[in-house]
């Protein structure tokens, strides 16, 4: 059942491969144009994707609200930095705002996640004059200097050496393993709420709680990335203040990947405390905040919303765990919303490759039993049946 290779796909993966440092193992697509959950290969097929290109199609493919949003900015003006004001800009922002919890009414623009990792934590020390930085095993905040430093998961810190200086790791889950770490030097305590690529690990309300306690009595900064649980992901607009956080919300938010559809663009959504002690040249960037990217993050919210995009998440996301119930061979169903990791007895790399073969696109993480599932978050019901149907295929018995 393998696809055919196209002379499509072999000419364009020999230019690619030919001109293209090689640092991600590729799937034997080549993408052409895509629409909601569906990507269309120049060869014809088309792929029921999963995994959104690394989570970064929350609305779904070309969105026709965001396409057309994108194609009235690039009429009128491409770009210009901060130095002057904007409309796209500012309704960009207060759009942003109008969705974050209530307290976390500014927002700093940059292009990625881990540029907004690394302005959240410059902000912090900005904020507390302190240096240090707890991050937790298992998280994964980029793949620049300091975020990579604060990158306790696998190979990847090992990668960014000679790391910055302060970084220490925690047990996520472990209340007392950050306890023991939280002293006078601590600036900031970053997590990503729900850890992905770790093979999606949640921890329980209670520890959430009790970061934003520990926070409090010891002045220091608590960060939550939301490079993928914000924007809509977990059927909230971010993790922060819901329910299965125990409403806990930080000081800093830190988004990129959905936020712009598939334009770049990361944010760093920060509390009145935090902004008061960010002055001119403190934080700086060329291309954050310019308009194209600011007009994708007005409409993408927007699609998120007119499309009711948060309720479509919850409702299918219970129709997915429903559906998975019954089979077997899934040992567990972790996550929250569109952010779903499928734990099985058999290795995810032969399930992403036999569902690949039935042009499906699913994500493997760091856990090798754990198949991660990203989709849009406009995936419907019959398309999870699709899925469903085609892993009760795949799965030995
Ligand atoms: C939780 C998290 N934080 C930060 C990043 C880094 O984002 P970017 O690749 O946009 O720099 C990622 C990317 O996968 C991520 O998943």
């Amino acid at each position: 059942m393998k696809p055919e290779i196209s002379t499509a796909f072999t000419e364009v993966a020999a230019l690619e491969d030919r001109y293209q440092l090689a640092t991600y193992k590729k799937m034997p697509i080549v993408a052409e144009r895509g629409s909601g959950v569906w990507l269309y290969a120049a060869d014809g097929q088309k792929y029921l994707d999963l995994y959104g290109g690394h989570a970064v199609a929350g609305t779904g493919h070309s969105h026709p609200h965001v396409v057309a949003a994108l194609r009235k900015q690039a009429d009128k003006l491409l770009f210009y930095s901060n130095l002057v004001y904007s409309g796209a800009r500012a309704r960009a922002a207060e759009k942003l705002a109008s969705i974050a919890p209530p307290s976390l009414a500014k927002v700093f623009f940059c292009n990625s996640g881990t540029e907004a990792n690394e302005n959240a934590m410059r902000m912090a020390r900005l904020a507390t004059g302190r240096e240090n930085v707890i991050t937790f095993s298992g998280g994964f905040h980029g793949r620049t200097a300091d975020a990579i430093s604060a990158t306790f998961l696998g190979m990847y810190r090992e990668l960014g050496k000679p790391n910055v200086p302060g970084h220490v790791a925690a047990e996520f889950g472990d209340l007392e393993s950050v306890r023991r770490l939280a002293g006078d030097s601590i600036a900031a305590i970053m997590l990503e709420p729900i850890q992905s690529m770790a093979g999606v690990r949640m921890a329980a309300p209670e520890f959430y709680e009790g970061l934003r306690r520990l926070c409090d009595e010891r002045g220091i900064v608590l960060i939550y990335d939301e490079v993928q649980t914000g924007v809509g992901r977990t059927g909230e607009w971010f993790f922060a203040g819901s329910q299965a956080g125990a409403g806990v919300v930080p000081e800093i938010i830190t988004l990129a990947k959905a936020l712009g559809s598939g334009i770049p663009v990361g944010a760093c959504l920060v509390s009145e405390t935090i902004a008061g002690h960010i002055k001119e040249n403190d934080l700086g960037t060329t291309f954050g905040g310019g308009m194209m990217a600011m007009a994708a993050v007005s409409a993408t919210l927007e699609a998120i919303e007119n499309d009711g995009m948060l309720a479509n998440v919850k409702s299918v996301e219970a129709h997915l765990r429903e559906s998975l119930a019954s089979m077997s061979g899934v040992l567990e169903v972790a996550g929250k919303g569109f952010l779903l990791g499928l734990r099985f007895k058999e290795k995810a790399a032969e399930i992403h490759r036999s569902l690949l073969e039935r042009r499906i696109i699913t994500g493997t993480s760091s856990d090798p039993n754990v198949i991660r599932l990203l989709p849009p978050l406009c995936l419907s019901k019959p398309e999870v049946d699709l899925f469903v149907n085609a892993l009760s295929e795949v799965l030995p018995g």
